[in-house]
């Protein structure tokens, strides 16, 4: 597998608060790796300095091997980055099907097109029943579904999700991990920032454990759920004493 995003040292401070601190790591084409830690471990942040929101304060980002550090977010989105948002961003006066074609305007200007974009993805995350409902009339699961739709249709190759699993119920979570191995089939790669461990163990590749802003390990999941700094940190003995 050839390597599509690369992280080298990404440091980021807001003030004399270090939200990040010498993050570096790797993501090879259609791997699913998952990003985990505390709150206010930095992983947002890291998000927000990968996909162009603001530049790291230091360090770089390359994908497909090219320097993108800094570059603005939409032009980063057009080079096949699209994140979603851990607080969701429903366009409430727009349709469900309207705001999924604002991801497709990426690429094309004729709105027809963009509507056969919106259908199909409708199709893939569950909505096309609710494509005339307004996105502020939405249930939680709904608009975490927009949020995915609306990132989806702008064709990214990876696919940054923030917590979009936070606050589902049990069936809810297990469409979401399905929909994630059927995006990583049809050819994307994804980042994960997650708390369910239960959802991300069974679906990732690799795991990255980010703890007070730093990595603290980096490994297949039975790897880093029984790593000591790891279970000290953030698990406790949940997965530790279930000898997983
Ligand atoms: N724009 C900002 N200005 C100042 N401090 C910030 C900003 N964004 C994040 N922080 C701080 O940076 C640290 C990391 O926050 P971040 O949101 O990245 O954590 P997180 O790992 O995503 O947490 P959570 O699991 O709660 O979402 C926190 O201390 C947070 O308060
Ligand atoms: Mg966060």
């Amino acid at each position: 597998m050839s390597e599509l995003l690369r992280i080298e040292n990404i440091t980021k401070k807001f003030g004399s608060l270090v939200a990040n601190e010498d993050v570096s790591f790797t993501i090879d084409e259609h791997e699913i790796v998952s990003l985990i830690g505390p709150n206010g471990a930095g992983k947002t942040t890291l998000f927000n300095s990968i996909a162009g929101y603001y530049p790291p304060t230091s360090g770089k980002v390359f994908f497909h091997g090219k320097d993108i550090t800094g570059k603005p977010a939409y032009e980063i989105c057009r080079l096949g980055i699209t994140r979603t948002f851990q607080v969701v961003k429903t366009l409430k006066e727009m349709t469900v099907e309207e705001n999924i074609m604002t991801g497709a305007f990426l690429h094309t200007g004729s709105r027809k097109q963009a509507q056969v974009m919106a259908g199909e993805i409708m199709e893939m995350t569950g909505l096309s029943d609710k494509k005339n409902i307004l996105g502020g009339s939405l249930t939680i699961i709904d608009k975490k579904r927009v949020e995915i739709a609306r990132a989806l249709a702008t064709k990214p190759e990876l696919l940054m999700l923030d917590e979009c699993m936070a606050g589902l119920n049990q069936t809810e979570i297990k469409d979401v991990m399905n929909l994630c191995l059927d995006l990583r089939k049809n050819g994307l790669t994804l980042l994960i920032v997650e708390h369910i461990m239960e959802a991300i163990m069974p679906i990732s590749d690799r795991i990255v454990v980010l703890n007070v802003g730093r990595k603290i390990a980096e490994g297949i999941p039975s790897d880093v759920v029984n790593n000591e700094e790891v279970i000290k940190a953030y698990l406790g003995d949940r997965y530790h004493a279930e000898g997983n």
